[in-house]
């Protein structure tokens, strides 16, 4: 297994290219199910995730051809098994988007239920109810979520809280429902509204993605497109957060700043300068940042998946730092690892008390999930001395070629098999 090996202390200078959005990029990959004609996707991200949905549509028989450097040309015009196994979901919980679009297209699906993950429970009870409510039904059987329904029915769809991969799910079912399906207390990330492009693009009548309300009109079928996937607001947010962390200054290419308004504004508030166009965002940061108290929430609020990084930063900052999570249940297990570094992070149920000390030092570390592996490479970078990251497989799940793309920054880290 590789592992990360970091000498801190660098300032981090100099301009890297953001990639395309993982979160996006999957869902709009399982869009190619819904068509018998080719969907082709650029911007794709090279990363671990991508590759077990290509392997997981692969399975059920969709073909792949590479187009280009970043894209990938899809078609599932022969679909074989509609079956999400067990091995890959359980490696993925993203695999559970193919749920949605099978049962549109085929009128079948067989996924396996994904189990407990690193940050939490996370079940899928609001995908189950958005498709019964449009006529599927669904049966349990040895640890499968066994989907079938001769066409679905477009229907009105409460959740009873904001899912980002069950609004997506709905949303690919919709597309091909026979009539109007109505999505309330949808969820508003920007990845729900670059799906609904792609779909749109397909053919699909969705409107309203982006806010609470969405509504899509079924149509007969969708049609192949090209579509080329948003870039990734989590991958800047780390970038950022490494910034502000290290010091120095950092521009990224085709970062958006429109989606990041709530970590620009805590980065802001922990003393760096940032400044944006439409596609690049740089950060300055010089001399000692403040504690920053933050809360996660669904878009547009403090994304979850930027708390951990920014804990690594507050564990820098001056000062003492409330940061709440509320979105998964399990999601500190980075904050036992900081501490090897040096940190002083008590976590009590979902809030994390994060007391800013003036050096961290360098200690063998083990990544746990994605996001908290991202927040160990933020404290590796300002440590002194050697910090060595373990299992960066997780890393590999979510960003790609973070130490190159760190060490065109500056940073003195390289991956040791
Ligand atoms: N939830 C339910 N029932 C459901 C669905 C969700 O109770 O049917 C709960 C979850 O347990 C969680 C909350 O609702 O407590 C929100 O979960 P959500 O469904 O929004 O998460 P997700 O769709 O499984 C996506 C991202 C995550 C990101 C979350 C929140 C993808 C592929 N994954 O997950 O990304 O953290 O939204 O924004 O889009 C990551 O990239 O590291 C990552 C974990």
């Amino acid at each position: 297994m590789d592992k990360l090996v970091i000498e801190g202390g660098a300032a981090l200078t100099g301009t890297i290219d953001i990639s395309g959005a993982k979160n996006a990029a999957l869902p709009i990959l399982t869009a190619a199910l819904l068509t018998e004609e080719t969907l082709t996707v650029e911007n794709v991200p090279h990363l671990r995730d991508v590759a077990t949905m290509l392997d997981l549509l692969g399975r059920m028989g969709v073909s792949a051809s590479r187009h280009g450097k970043l894209g990938v040309a899809l078609n599932a015009r022969s679909l074989g098994d509609p079956v999400a196994p067990y091995d890959l979901v359980k490696t993925m919980r993203a695999s559970v988007l193919v749920l949605g679009p099978l049962l549109a297209r085929l009128g079948s699906a067989r996924v396996s239920l994904p189990g407990g993950c690193a940050i939490g429970l996370r079940p899928v009870d609001q995908h189950l109810k958005g498709l019964q409510a449009m006529g599927a039904t669904i049966t349990m059987e040895q640890g499968y979520m066994v989907a079938s329904a001769p066409r679905l029915k477009g229907a009105r769809i409460c959740m009873d809280l904001v899912t980002v991969t069950g609004t997506e799910n709905i949303m690919m079912a919709a597309s091909l429902a026979e009539g109007r399906t109505v999505i309330e207390n949808a969820a508003r990330e920007p990845e729900v509204v670059d799906l609904a492009g792609c779909l749109n693009a397909m053919g699909a009548r969705v409107i309203g993605a982006g806010t609470d309300t969405i509504t899509i009109d079924g149509v007969e079928r969708l049609h192949g497109a090209r579509y080329r996937v948003m870039p990734d607001r989590i991958e800047t947010g780390t970038f950022l957060a490494a910034a502000a962390a290290a010091g120095g200054r950092v521009r990224l290419n085709g970062a958006r700043a429109d989606i990041l308004d709530a970590v620009l504004d805590k980065l802001r508030e922990a003393g760096a300068k940032v400044e944006a166009a439409p596609d690049w965002i740089e950060i300055q940061a010089h001399g000692t940042r403040q504690a920053v108290n933050l809360r996660t929430a669904p878009y547009p609020g403090f994304p979850t998946d930027m708390q951990a990084q920014f804990v690594a930063l507050n564990s820098v900052a001056q000062g003492t730092a409330v940061v709440t999570e509320t979105i998964f249940e399990n999601r500190f297990m980075h904050a036992q690892e900081l501490r090897r570094l040096g940190a002083d992070i008590e976590v009590e149920g979902n809030t994390a008390i994060v007391k800013g000390v003036t050096r961290l030092d360098g200690a063998t570390v083990m990544a746990t999930d994605l996001r908290a592996s991202a927040s160990l490479v933020v404290a590796g970078l300002v440590a002194r001395g050697t910090t060595t990251i373990e299992r960066v497989y997780h890393l590999d799940r979510g960003y790609e070629r973070i130490e190159e793309k760190l060490s065109r920054l500056g940073a003195r880290i390289r991956r040791v098999p």
